[in-house]
């Protein structure tokens, strides 16, 4: 159940050029977080980031009670958490949102996280009960890279790619997807990053007849299903279209259900 809290931050530092991590003391997050949920963020008190700023839960320490976020700086919100001290409390709503579907059924996954995506997927992989776990990451260059050895330590294989061939294979993390596809036989792909990967993610499972979720980032106003803004096009079940509010239906999704434009 989503709470509105306030939390005291124990630490933010630099993860890599421009992203941030933030540790956060909370009992509530650590025990009741499942992957793929957020938490919305009040950024500052004043005026000048009125919207919260929703971020993801990348991992959990429930015996510690403490949570870890990752987010990259874009604007006024992310610019003004970056600022933050440790000591200093957090004004969140959360834990937000369905998560991923972890059934012990799918015991061969592949997870497939692009960017900023990347962070509830290592949440994912810590919870996921599946025999083989194989991690495809996607960044533009390798200034982006971050969290690597936290992902090979939770997976059976891990692979890289990037844009501009800086570290890893270079090109797009879909085309080591399609690479193994065949031959992996996976029960379910876990996909999280920007919208173009998400389709071709989509697209590949599709042609395989394999089951995916993605999880969708929409802009966002309250977070909890009121206001609207977060509207994704999804398909029914007697195939007609109808919108979907990304940040209470979601942000996971079947990728069958998803109507990629
Ligand atoms: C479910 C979900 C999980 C996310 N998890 C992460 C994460 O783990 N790490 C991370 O770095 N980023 C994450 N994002 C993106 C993050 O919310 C935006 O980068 C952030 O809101 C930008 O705020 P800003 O004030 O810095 O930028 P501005 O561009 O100044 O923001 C202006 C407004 O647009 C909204 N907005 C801008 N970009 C986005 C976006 N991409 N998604 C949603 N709203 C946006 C802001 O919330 C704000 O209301 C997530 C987004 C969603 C929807
Ligand atoms: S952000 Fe308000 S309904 Fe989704």
């Amino acid at each position: 159940m989503s709470k509105l809290l306030r939390e005291v931050i124990i630490g933010v530092e630099k993860a890599a050029k421009g992203i941030y991590r933030m540790t956060v003391a909370s009992a509530h997050i650590s025990s009741n977080a499942v992957p793929g949920q957020f938490v919305n963020i009040k950024c500052c008190d004043g005026t000048q980031a009125l919207l919260r700023r929703p971020v993801s839960i990348c991992s959990v320490d429930r015996a510690e009670g403490k949570f870890d976020l990752y987010f990259q700086v874009k604007g006024t919100g992310t610019e003004m958490l970056a600022r933050k001290k440790s000591g200093e409390f957090l004004d969140i709503i959360g834990p937000l949102g369905n998560g991923f579907d972890l059934d012990i059924a799918h015991r061969r996954i592949a997870v497939v996280g692009g960017g900023i995506g990347i962070f509830p997927l290592l949440f994912l992989l810590n919870e996921s009960k599946a025999v083989v776990k194989r991690s495809y990451l996607g960044f533009r260059s390798s200034e982006q890279i971050l969290l690597l050895e936290e992902f090979r330590q939770r997976s059976t294989s891990l692979e890289t790619a990037t844009e501009d061939g800086s570290f890893g294979t270079k090109g797009f993390v879909t085309d080591l997807l399609e690479r193994d596809i065949l031959s992996e036989e996976f029960d379910m792909i876990y996909a999280c990053g920007p919208y173009p990967m998400l389709r071709k993610v989509s697209e590949i499972a599709e042609k395989h007849g394999i089951r995916c979720q993605v999880s969708m980032e929409q802009r966002m106003g309250c977070g909890f299903g009121a206001c609207l803004t977060c509207a994704c096009k999804t398909y029914a079940d007697d195939g007609t279209s109808h919108y979907v509010r990304v940040c209470s239906d979601g942000p996971v999704f079947n990728s069958k259900e998803v109507v990629f434009e």
